[in-house]
């Protein structure tokens, strides 16, 4: 598939200097990890309440410690892809800040260097009663939730459904967003709030969007441009376009 460019568009990229990647689940999906909403979503099989909530875990710790446990072991099974590459690949061309809803540490691995992680980590965990973190090579994988020094439950470092986002990377990820020439809006279904401030805050400022998705969402009405395809296919010509653009500069 070949990306038809609009001369607005190309404009702007030749002229940009700041990028910002406001990332969901659809930019993994081509590596193999499934989305939250739509045909295959999560959510149409699992219950949120039960799995990525405070009350589900403390109602039943080892069912949301082993339903983590497996999505670390897809996560850990499968690579980042030439969307994600092409996004740090920019970096070479741009300042480039990716936001991201997701938690699988794909754009880190990418080699992306500024990246603000709205809703967490999966490889990260901490404690719930000492607030002490554990890396990865820390965890014992079982069925049994494991348990910090001091006593308390061990949980992933991730936001569950009712709890706060990290505040400072919330006010720099809104900040960023407000302040790039164009924020791309890669993946995601835009409807989990607070995340989904991010493309209104910017549009609001007066700022450019230009979304990839493989379908319209409720965030293409606030786009100045949508690209309708996959994000493996549509950023690599993305950053073909700007390699060339740039060079002619
Ligand atoms: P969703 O599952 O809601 O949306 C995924 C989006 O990706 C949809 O708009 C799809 O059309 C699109 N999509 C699917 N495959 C794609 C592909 N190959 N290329 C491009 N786009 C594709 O995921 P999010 O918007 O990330 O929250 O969901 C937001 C939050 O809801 C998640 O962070 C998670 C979830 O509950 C928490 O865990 C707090
Ligand atoms: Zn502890």
């Amino acid at each position: 598939m070949s990306l038809e460019f609009t001369q607005d568009f190309l404009d702007r990229l030749k002229r940009a200097e700041r990028l910002v990647f406001f990332t969901g689940a659809g930019i993994s999906a081509e590596s193999g990890i499934p989305t939250f909403r739509g045909k295959d979503g999560i959510w149409n099989k699992m219950r949120p309440e039960e799995l990525a909530s405070i009350d589900g875990f403390m109602k039943n710790p080892e069912l949301v410690w082993e339903w983590y446990q497996h999505r670390r072991k897809i996560v850990n099974e499968t690579q980042p892809h030439d969307g994600h590459k092409a996004i740090s690949a920019l970096e070479e061309l741009y300042d480039v800040t990716v936001v991201t809803q997701n938690v699988d540490n794909l754009h880190r691995r990418a080699g992306s260097r500024r990246i603000y992680e709205l809703h967490g980590n999966l490889t990260r965990n901490f404690c719930m009663d000492c607030r002490t973190e554990f890396a990865e090579s820390e965890i014992e994988y079982g069925s049994k939730v494991m348990r910090c020094k001091c006593g308390g439950m061990i949980r992933p470092d991730v936001v569950w459904f009712g709890e706060m986002l990290p505040q400072d990377e919330f006010l720099a990820s809104e900040q960023a967003a407000r302040d790039c020439d164009i924020l791309f809006v890669v993946g995601t279904s835009a409807v989990v709030y607070p995340a989904a401030y991010i493309p209104i805050g910017a549009k609001q400022e007066g700022g450019y969007l230009a979304e990839v998705n493989i379908e319209p969402t409720d965030a293409t009405r606030i786009m100045d441009v949508s690209f309708f395809g996959t994000a493996g296919e549509v950023l690599p010509q993305i950053l073909a376009k700007a390699r060339e653009l740039k060079k002619s500069a």
